[in-house]
């Protein structure tokens, strides 16, 4: 929980929306090389982080967190070092309540073992959930999940090794309304690195339709939250669902185009392995990495939207600025943002450097992007001539 442990959004894998409790041993490691052999971990694609169903239903003998042995027969500090071995970066996933979701052991009433376990298990990255919290009497739910996480917060710290702690509190109080979510947010960037926000992105099994309509949601959702967010603090509107799973090109392009806008973690969840040719060139467009990960961390705003679309401005470290321009209808449209509306400084000429197609060109005034397809995202990274 050091703001220098996440100085960029963390990028990395986790298996939870494309296997859920189907996770063992040969997934992560599979999916690990995977990474490495597809260049995705070059690219930075390097924290491989275990969800929930890890863990066997009960606490051992001395009351610490067994791995379920038949999923992971080597243990955890074993997977750790494959990873390890791999350049890779080791996740692992907890609960601050009395139960995981999926009702295996929470850290509740744990926080220092579990996190001095983690620590020995080399775990470089936390996820901790938030279901199963019980509010006692005289508290108010806040209360509870702000003291909860403090306490996992300042295990994890008092272990010496440096863990990234990503905080599931705000998708814990997004229907509490909008002055409690804010505030949530503001102690979760105290406590943590990075914070989910938002509902779960869509399961595997989910229909195309749910799984757009769950990117759709998220990002609504996240982009009115820029400025909460800062270097080493970032607010997280959950996996990139680029994959096998039923998503076409232009909505698999749009999810990262929108999440590289707003300084959002790329955590990919799928088969790594199974990508097909498109999948891969999406995950792993450099130059839209790099809108993710500049150095300024900025987290992009909407400068105009209307029912079927949405233009996003963000500055760049060298001076340039990203802009996104979002079709959400489901017919084509030419979109268009003035250079001064997108934050572009007077010019006699702008450069834009379309991020997907790698095509270049000059324009003269207005930011436009023809007929940009239904669902999908046209982004220019802008040089003011
Ligand atoms: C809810 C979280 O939001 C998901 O990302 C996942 O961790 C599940 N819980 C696991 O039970």
């Amino acid at each position: 929980p050091y703001p220098d442990l996440a100085p960029r959004p963390p990028m990395g894998w986790n298996n939870w929306s494309y296997y859920m409790c189907n996770v063992n041993e040969k997934v992560v490691l599979d999916n690990a090389r995977a990474l490495v052999r597809s260049g995705l971990a070059r690219k930075g694609y390097r924290t491989v982080t275990v969800d929930d169903c890890w863990m066997g239903r009960q606490r051992g003998p001395k009351g610490e967190l067994v791995p379920d042995r038949a999923k992971f027969p080597h243990g955890m500090a074993y997977l750790g070092e494959q990873l390890h071995r791999m350049g890779l970066r080791f996740g692992i996933y907890e609960d601050v309540g009395t139960l995981t979701c999926e009702k295996y052991p929470g850290s509740l009433g744990h926080f220092r073992e579990d996190a001095a376990l983690f620590a020995r298990w080399k775990v470089d990255y936390v996820k901790a959930d938030g279901c199963n919290v019980p509010v006692p009497q005289g508290h108010t739910k806040e209360q509870t999940y702000r003291d909860l996480y403090g306490q996992m917060s300042a295990a994890l710290r008092a272990t010496g090794r440096p863990i990234t702690f990503s905080v599931s509190a705000p998708a814990y109080f997004q229907f509490d309304g909008d002055s409690v979510w804010h505030r949530v947010i503001g102690w979760s960037a105290e406590l943590g690195n990075l914070w989910r926000g938002g509902r779960d992105v869509a399961l595997q099994q989910s229909t195309p339709a749910a799984k757009w309509a769950s990117i759709v949601y998220n990002f609504r959702y996240n982009a009115n939250l820029a400025g909460l967010q800062r270097p080493g603090r970032w607010n997280d509107p959950d996996f990139l669902l680029a994959g096998d799973t039923g998503l076409t090109r232009d909505e698999m392009q749009s999810q990262m185009s929108l999440w590289a806008m707003m300084a959002a973690p790329l955590i990919s969840s799928t088969d790594v392995g199974a990508l097909s040719p498109a999948a891969r060139e999406v995950l792993g467009n450099e130059r839209i990495i790099a809108v993710d990960q500049d150095e300024l961390g900025v987290q992009g705003d909407i400068v105009q939207q209307d029912g079927s679309s949405a233009v996003l401005t963000k500055p760049l470290k060298n001076g340039d600025r990203a802009i996104a321009l979002f079709n959400s209808g489901d017919t084509p449209r030419t979109l268009s943002v003035t250079a001064g509306a997108a934050g572009l400084p007077d010019a006699s000429a702008y450069h834009l450097h379309d991020l997907v197609t790698g095509h270049r060109r000059l324009s003269d005034g207005d930011i436009v992007a023809p007929d940009v397809p239904p669902h999908g995202t046209v982004l220019y990274r802008v040089t003011p001539e």
